[in-house]
């Protein structure tokens, strides 16, 4: 098999402490040997390959794990947006609006749609994601919302429990048996997750639990939206139930920080959203103190997170979020794939899948120090080069 080697790597990061120094494992001087799909070795810069990318002494990073995106969806809320940055409240009755165009939309329009985000995701330097289905709220919908999502990634996530739809007003029971009847039959062939907004003003504590079990039943792994508008019950339900992941977390008690400290569950903060919503930040600190697996993601969507961007999430969660650099890489990296329970990526080994970024820039501080400008220079999934930027 033909090796492609990344040489000349000033910096590399591979998220394992047996390659290299500290929790990151960092490689100084290094070259990255791929073969294939996989990583094959990390040697020496100066190492042989049939073909070669001179990392000119810049910093290597696992690609970027995005564990929580919406991102099949038509139609734009911009003007919701700019009414929320001069005042207005966020509201996740958005999500109708959003349902609206897309229920219109052909599927091909759609799959261009998702397509194109998805390029956007790769110059980001993301090289794996989840993609939530949630704008169809009716069976054909959603299920036509996960082929297009199965169509980009393995890890889709049915959605049905995204909000209520207008149809369904003052009837929420009626509308969660749809979605574990009929609508789950009809994703469940698609995806590997079940998820639900588990929230004052979508679906209370019982319904969650409902779904969840239900999507359980249909041998989907679990994942929640909670605590996202205010304290509710939503990240002890995931930790109760053993949910892989339980994504915002923006407001956590006590319990939560007790529940999380104690369970299997990783916590996934989506800091761009609180940004985009003016919304509080969470305390990531705390929960990591705790003792808490943490990882962050871009929560791409339409309404509370229009964003591709993880470097700006972690420059977030830095600055705001208050974890330390290191932290906020591992956690958009090693944490993601943890947030997917994905052991093949996430980090740089051999044997593990070859997704790499090559920054223009000598470390992965520069991530956080420069933030707004754009440092992938090249991305590399699966051994291919899907990204480059000079
Ligand atoms: O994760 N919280 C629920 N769902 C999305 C928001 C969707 C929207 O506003 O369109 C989220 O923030």
């Amino acid at each position: 098999m033909s090796a492609l080697v990344i040489d000349n790597i000033g910096l590399l990061v591979t998220n394992d402490p047996e390659l290299g120094d500290g929790p990151l494992g960092t490689v100084r001087d290094a070259a990255l040997v791929i073969e294939g799909e996989r990583v094959a070795a990390v040697e020496r810069a100066g190492a042989a390959g049939d073909e070669r990318i001179d990392a000119d002494g810049r910093c290597v990073i696992p690609g970027f794990v995005d564990s929580h995106t919406h991102l099949v969806f038509a139609g734009d809320r911009a003007a919701e947006f700019a009414a929320r940055m001069a005042g207005a409240p966020y509201e996740a009755a958005g999500i109708r609006v959003t349902t609206d165009a897309t229920r219109a939309a052909s599927t091909e329009d759609l799959a261009r749609l998702a397509e194109r985000r998805r390029a956007e995701a790769f110059a980001a330097g993301i090289t794996e994601l989840e993609i939530k289905s949630g704008y169809g709220l009716e069976v054909d919908t959603e299920r036509r919302l996960c082929e297009v999502a199965a169509r980009l990634t393995g890890e889709v996530t049915f959605l049905g429990a995204h909000a209520v739809p207008a149809e369904y007003e003052g009837r929420a029971d009626a509308y969660v048996g749809l979605v574990c009847g009929d609508m789950l039959s009809a994703c469940a062939p698609h995806c590997r997750w079940v998820d639900v907004f588990c929230e004052r003003g979508a679906f209370d504590e019982d319904q969650s639990r409902t779904v969840l079990e239900a999507g359980r039943a249909a041998g989907l792994g679990l994942r929640v939206h909670g605590n996202q508008l205010g304290p509710g019950p939503g990240v002890r339900l995931a930790v109760e139930l053993g949910a892989a992941s339980v994504d915002h977390c923006t407001y956590l008690e006590d319990a939560d920080i007790e529940a999380l400290a104690g369970g299997e569950t990783v916590a996934t903060f989506l800091p761009a959203t609180d940004f985009s919503t003016r919304q509080p930040y969470p305390d990531a600190r705390r929960a990591i103190d705790a003792g808490a697996e943490v990882a962050i993601a871009t929560n791409c969507n339409p309404g509370s997170s229009y964003t591709t961007s993880m470097s700006f999430c972690i420059a977030l969660a830095v600055r705001d979020l208050r974890m330390t650099v290191d932290e906020a890489l591992r956690a958009a990296t090693l944490g993601g794939a943890r947030a997917l329970g994905r052991d093949d990526i996430g980090r740089l080994r051999p044997g593990g899948r070859a997704d790499a970024v090559v920054l223009n820039a000598p470390s992965h501080e520069h991530l956080v120090y420069r933030p707004g400008v754009p440092l992938v220079s090249r991305t590399v999934a699966r051994g291919e080069v899907r990204h480059t930027a000079g």
